[in-house]
């Protein structure tokens, strides 16, 4: 009986829909009942055997199966959907209680920030800053500073030479920060006084050299100044920067446009004095060359030499940036790793 058949339907058809737990398993029971090649169509096949009045009452019933089965299939789909909403609900529920993340911030270079603080030890004692190109003269670089062409002293600086200028004078990459001092003492008479900190270029480059570093350079002239007083600058500087009291050493050197030159090292900070890798087992680093003006390049700038004297003095920035930061490969420095550049807040 076909009455029976669609009993049937109503009573699985509807349970499925009871029992299904995804809007794609309601989906398939209504291709399954209502579809074209659905149970119910199996069953109206049999329509075409009954008589008229049959057929009438027949449909109705069907047409109250189709219905019932709509209404409860809306309400399925509803209770998924509501269902599927919360556990989404549960699933991203956030705390907005809890503290909020924040976004890492800049910070300063490594380099910037100890040349920032070479800077402000040194204005703090009298020296103004001062600068100079990057591309210089030969003269500025060299010759003011008695290295002359034929200097042996020039081979050490493994220098990057520039075609000449329009006017035919000889360019090159400033190979240290001395010839900041030519500047700032041309044409003009002590007292004079100045921290130079820039950019410096040599051909060279390994585990302990870069082409481009950094560099501060310092100075003063005026009548009767001496070595002892260079002595207690730079002890005290390198006591201020290091934040720590630090045994210091002068060892004679050379270079050309001191007379005397001295190196200067100071007690390893990594093992106070007892030897190890940093300072290659003597206890002491060395952190700057210095020493007193040569009286040529006093001449060199038109101050008179019998009347004056000055003493200068050197540093290398990633040298002692590494030292106080603990960084021991210069070319870490270079690489952009953006921890270097991160502070967390
Ligand atoms: N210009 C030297 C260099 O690059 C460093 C230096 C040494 C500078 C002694 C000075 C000094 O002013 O007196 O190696």
């Amino acid at each position: 009986m076909l009455e029976d058949d669609l009993a049937k339907l109503k009573e699985s058809a509807l349970a499925a829909l009871d029992a299904a737990a995804t809007p794609a398993e309601l989906e398939a029971i209504r291709v399954q009942t209502l579809g074209k090649k659905g149970d119910l169509t199996q069953i109206l096949r049999g329509l075409g055997h009954m008589d008229e009045g049959q057929r009438a009452a027949f449909g109705a019933s069907a047409n109250a199966f189709k219905e019932s089965f709509a209404n409860r299939l809306a309400e399925r789909s509803d209770a998924l959907k509501q269902a599927e909403l919360n556990q989404k609900l549960e699933r991203e529920w956030v705390d907005i209680t809890l503290p909020g993340r924040p976004r890492p911030h800049g910070t300063i270079h490594p380099v910037t920030r100890a040349q920032n603080e070479i800077i402000a030890i040194f204005t703090a004692m009298g020296f103004p800053p001062a600068s100079g190109p990057e591309v210089e003269s030969d003269w500025h670089n060299f010759e003011a500073l008695n290295i002359p062409p034929d200097h042996p002293a020039r081979e050490m600086h493994d220098t990057f030479y520039l075609p000449p200028a329009l006017d035919g004078r000889k360019r090159l990459l400033r190979t240290h920060t001395s010839p900041v001092q030519i500047r700032v003492m041309e044409g003009k008479q002590p007292p004079l006084r100045a921290i130079a900190p820039g950019k410096v270029f040599r051909c060279d480059s390994d585990l302990t050299h870069t082409p481009m570093f950094h560099q501060v350079e310092g100075f003063m002239v005026d009548e009767g100044v001496h070595f002892g007083q260079l002595k207690g600058l730079l002890a005290t500087f390198l006591v201020r920067f290091f934040e720590r009291e630090l045994p210091v050493r002068f060892r004679p050197s050379f270079f050309p446009f001191t007379e005397p030159s001295a190196e200067v090292d100071m007690g390893c900070l990594f093992c106070e004095g007892q030897g190890c890798r940093v300072c290659k087992r003597t206890g002491w680093l060395e952190v700057l060359g210095c020493g007193l003006i040569h009286p040529n390049v006093l001449t060199n700038v038109g101050i008179d030499r019998e009347r004056y004297s000055g003493f200068a003095f050197g540093m290398g920035v990633e040298r002692l940036a590494m030292l106080k930061y603990g960084i021991n490969d210069i070319r870490a420095l270079f690489d952009n790793d953006t921890r270097f550049l991160t502070r967390h807040a």
